[in-house]
């Protein structure tokens, strides 16, 4: 089986039911990927169905004040979040006839939107196949494929993409995607990840040369 295979074959036995995984609608997606930027998700989870109760479409979250929406926010942090959105609900009304957009092309573009964000909600909503790449995946990778580069710098970040875009070719790109942070979330954890339970330890490089604890290398900025 291929790496990949067995990742998503994990998933399928192990994954969390988290709400925003039952559904396709961008604007949902959108909703837990703005609150998940910068919050764990226990934390975010009561705040994903506050929003979506209040606001159950992107139209209603456009109708709403700026204050009703930091009301809501309060307690996440990073305000600026809830700003942003505002901004790109009330744009995907004007410039979008109020449909939540579903491709990178056009996801990249909104306001609060980076290449994390977009891949994720592209590939969840419509399957495009764009990888993500979150501290997750940068340690999953980094990890299996034994990649020492430093992952926040100019040449790890475009090797990292690079491999990234080459192991999503043929997959379901939704699961796969979701697979692989989950993977990285719950069995590949950045501290004393549980490896005799893993189901790629065979092939993981890390694992094989005793490096499991010195992967991802970060530099200091
Ligand atoms: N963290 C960020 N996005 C996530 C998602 N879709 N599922 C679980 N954790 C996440």
């Amino acid at each position: 089986m291929t790496f990949q295979d067995e990742i998503i074959k994990w998933y399928l036995v192990h994954k969390r039911d988290l709400p925003w995984r039952n559904t396709t609608d961008a604007y949902v997606i959108w909703l837990s990927e703005i609150i998940l930027q910068q919050t764990r998700v226990e934390q975010g989870l009561p705040y994903f169905n506050r929003f979506l109760s209040s606001y159950p479409t992107v139209s209603d979250f456009a109708a709403a004040t700026e204050s009703q929406i930091l009301k809501l926010w309060q307690g996440l942090g990073y305000y600026s979040r809830g700003r942003n959105m505002l901004i790109t609900a009330k744009e995907v009304l004007d410039v979008h006839d109020g449909i939540f957009p579903t491709a990178y092309a056009d996801l990249i573009r909104l306001k609060g939107v980076g290449d994390y964000t977009a891949a994720a909600i592209a590939s969840f909503s419509s399957n495009e196949s764009k990888p993500v790449l979150d501290g997750n995946v940068f340690r999953v990778l980094s990890r299996y494929f034994g990649i020492a580069t430093p992952i926040n710098s100019t040449g790890g970040k475009k090797e990292f993409a690079a491999l990234a875009t080459a192991l999503i070719v043929g997959q379901q790109a939704s699961v796969y995607n979701q697979a692989i942070m989950e993977f990285g979330a719950l069995q590949c954890k950045p501290k004393s990840p549980d490896c005799p339970s893993c189901p790629v330890q065979e092939g993981c490089c890390a694992r094989n040369t005793n490096h499991v604890n010195l992967l991802p290398v970060k530099v200091k900025t």
